[in-house]
Protein backbone atom coordinates (compact mmCIF):
# COMPACT_ATOMS: atom_id res chain seq x y z
CA UNK A 1 0.00 0.00 0.00
CA UNK A 2 1.33 3.77 -1.54
CA UNK A 3 0.89 6.18 2.17
CA UNK A 4 -0.29 9.22 0.45
CA UNK A 5 2.26 11.08 3.12
CA UNK A 6 6.22 11.63 3.19
CA UNK A 7 7.39 10.18 6.14
CA UNK A 8 10.53 8.78 7.66
CA UNK A 9 11.18 5.13 7.17
CA UNK A 10 13.44 3.28 9.80
CA UNK A 11 16.19 1.27 8.21
CA UNK A 12 17.98 -1.98 9.96
CA UNK A 13 21.29 -0.70 11.55
CA UNK A 14 23.31 -3.40 12.44
CA UNK A 15 25.70 -2.32 14.83
CA UNK A 16 29.67 -3.52 15.14
CA UNK A 17 32.69 -2.70 16.47
CA UNK A 18 33.95 -3.00 12.81
CA UNK A 19 31.37 -0.14 11.39
CA UNK A 20 27.89 0.00 11.57
CA UNK A 21 25.76 -2.13 7.94
CA UNK A 22 22.29 -0.56 6.92
CA UNK A 23 20.70 -2.01 4.23
CA UNK A 24 17.42 -2.04 2.17
CA UNK A 25 15.76 -5.08 0.40
CA UNK A 26 12.11 -5.54 -1.53
CA UNK A 27 9.96 -6.43 1.30
CA UNK A 28 11.00 -4.63 3.95
CA UNK A 29 8.67 -2.42 4.90
CA UNK A 30 9.58 0.04 2.02
CA UNK A 31 5.92 0.83 0.37
CA UNK A 32 7.44 0.06 -2.97
CA UNK A 33 9.20 -2.63 -5.55
CA UNK A 34 12.53 -1.16 -6.29
CA UNK A 35 13.56 -0.50 -10.03
CA UNK A 36 15.99 2.04 -9.59
CA UNK A 37 18.83 3.39 -7.67
CA UNK A 38 20.37 6.69 -7.92
CA UNK A 39 22.93 9.17 -6.19
CA UNK A 40 23.51 13.10 -5.61
CA UNK A 41 27.19 13.76 -4.50
CA UNK A 42 29.92 16.50 -4.97
CA UNK A 43 26.95 19.06 -4.92
CA UNK A 44 28.58 22.62 -5.01
CA UNK A 45 27.47 24.59 -1.42
CA UNK A 46 24.54 26.82 -1.96
CA UNK A 47 23.07 24.87 -4.68
CA UNK A 48 19.29 22.88 -4.76
CA UNK A 49 18.63 19.73 -6.38
CA UNK A 50 14.98 18.40 -7.18
CA UNK A 51 12.90 21.23 -7.86
CA UNK A 52 9.83 19.14 -9.32
CA UNK A 53 7.02 16.40 -8.41
CA UNK A 54 6.50 13.18 -10.07
CA UNK A 55 3.49 11.91 -11.63
CA UNK A 56 3.46 8.09 -10.43
CA UNK A 57 6.37 7.05 -9.24
CA UNK A 58 7.64 6.99 -5.44
CA UNK A 59 10.64 7.39 -3.73
CA UNK A 60 12.94 6.84 -0.54
CA UNK A 61 15.66 9.26 -0.12
CA UNK A 62 18.76 8.66 1.98
CA UNK A 63 21.45 10.53 3.52
CA UNK A 64 24.58 7.82 3.65
CA UNK A 65 26.81 10.61 3.91
CA UNK A 66 26.37 14.29 5.35
CA UNK A 67 23.06 16.06 5.66
CA UNK A 68 21.03 17.86 3.74
CA UNK A 69 17.00 19.24 3.91
CA UNK A 70 14.19 17.69 1.65
CA UNK A 71 11.50 20.96 1.17
CA UNK A 72 7.95 19.16 0.64
CA UNK A 73 4.55 20.76 -0.45
CA UNK A 74 1.62 18.69 -0.69
CA UNK A 75 -1.08 19.10 -3.65
CA UNK A 76 -3.33 21.03 -0.92
CA UNK A 77 -0.41 23.38 -0.49
CA UNK A 78 1.03 22.19 3.12
CA UNK A 79 4.59 22.97 3.35
CA UNK A 80 6.83 20.12 5.01
CA UNK A 81 10.57 20.52 5.75
CA UNK A 82 12.73 17.19 6.76
CA UNK A 83 16.02 17.31 7.58
CA UNK A 84 17.89 13.54 6.71
CA UNK A 85 21.65 13.34 8.11
CA UNK A 86 21.27 9.53 9.41
CA UNK A 87 22.00 6.36 6.88
CA UNK A 88 19.55 4.16 8.33
CA UNK A 89 16.48 6.68 7.58
CA UNK A 90 14.99 7.24 4.44
CA UNK A 91 12.37 9.98 3.70
CA UNK A 92 9.36 8.26 1.92
CA UNK A 93 7.82 10.07 -1.13
CA UNK A 94 4.73 9.52 -2.95
CA UNK A 95 3.75 10.68 -6.26
CA UNK A 96 2.33 14.28 -6.63
CA UNK A 97 4.71 15.86 -3.88
CA UNK A 98 6.48 18.77 -5.15
CA UNK A 99 10.61 18.59 -3.52
CA UNK A 100 13.33 20.35 -2.97
CA UNK A 101 16.89 19.13 -1.94
CA UNK A 102 18.98 22.15 0.03
CA UNK A 103 21.26 22.58 2.59
CA UNK A 104 23.99 19.80 0.96
CA UNK A 105 26.63 19.58 3.76
CA UNK A 106 30.57 19.25 2.42
CA UNK A 107 30.58 15.50 1.01
CA UNK A 108 26.84 14.75 1.37
CA UNK A 109 25.45 11.88 -0.52
CA UNK A 110 21.94 11.29 -1.67
CA UNK A 111 20.95 8.26 -2.59
CA UNK A 112 17.30 8.10 -3.99
CA UNK A 113 15.59 4.47 -4.58
CA UNK A 114 12.73 4.97 -7.00
CA UNK A 115 9.85 2.53 -7.86
CA UNK A 116 9.98 3.49 -11.51
CA UNK A 117 12.87 3.58 -14.08
CA UNK A 118 13.96 7.19 -15.70
CA UNK A 119 11.15 8.49 -17.36
CA UNK A 120 11.04 12.41 -18.22
CA UNK A 121 7.72 12.08 -19.06
CA UNK A 122 6.96 11.46 -15.08
CA UNK A 123 8.68 14.73 -14.45
CA UNK A 124 6.08 17.59 -13.24
CA UNK A 125 9.40 20.78 -13.68
CA UNK A 126 6.99 23.65 -13.34
CA UNK A 127 5.61 24.31 -10.25
CA UNK A 128 2.53 26.46 -11.36
CA UNK A 129 1.83 23.05 -13.31
CA UNK A 130 1.99 21.56 -10.32
CA UNK A 131 0.14 23.60 -8.48
CA UNK A 132 -3.12 23.89 -11.69
CA UNK A 133 -2.92 19.88 -11.69
CA UNK A 134 -3.27 19.86 -7.52
CA UNK A 135 -6.38 22.06 -8.11
CA UNK A 136 -7.66 20.31 -10.93
CA UNK A 137 -6.57 16.44 -10.30
CA UNK A 138 -3.75 14.91 -11.98
CA UNK A 139 -5.27 13.79 -14.99
P1 LIG B 1 17.12 15.38 -12.50
O1 LIG B 1 16.19 14.32 -12.06
O2 LIG B 1 16.54 16.60 -13.15
O3 LIG B 1 18.00 15.87 -11.28
P2 LIG B 1 17.46 16.21 -9.81
O4 LIG B 1 17.59 14.95 -9.03
O5 LIG B 1 18.28 17.30 -9.26
O6 LIG B 1 16.03 16.59 -9.95
O7 LIG B 1 18.20 14.71 -13.44
C1 LIG B 1 19.30 15.44 -13.97
C2 LIG B 1 19.68 14.82 -15.29
O8 LIG B 1 20.03 13.45 -15.12
C3 LIG B 1 18.56 14.85 -16.31
O9 LIG B 1 19.14 15.19 -17.55
C4 LIG B 1 18.06 13.43 -16.38
C5 LIG B 1 19.23 12.60 -15.96
N1 LIG B 1 18.84 11.40 -15.21
C6 LIG B 1 18.92 10.16 -15.81
O10 LIG B 1 19.33 10.02 -16.98
N2 LIG B 1 18.57 9.05 -15.10
C7 LIG B 1 18.11 9.13 -13.82
O11 LIG B 1 17.78 8.10 -13.20
C8 LIG B 1 18.01 10.43 -13.21
C9 LIG B 1 17.49 10.58 -11.82
C10 LIG B 1 18.39 11.54 -13.95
Amino acid sequence: MVSAEPHIVDIPKICDPRGNLSFIQDGDKLPFEIARVYWIYDVPAGRVRHGHAFRSQSELIVALSGSFDVVTELPGGEKGKFHLARPFEGLFLPPMVWREITGFSTNSVAMVLSSELYDEGDYIRDHNLFMTMSRHGKD
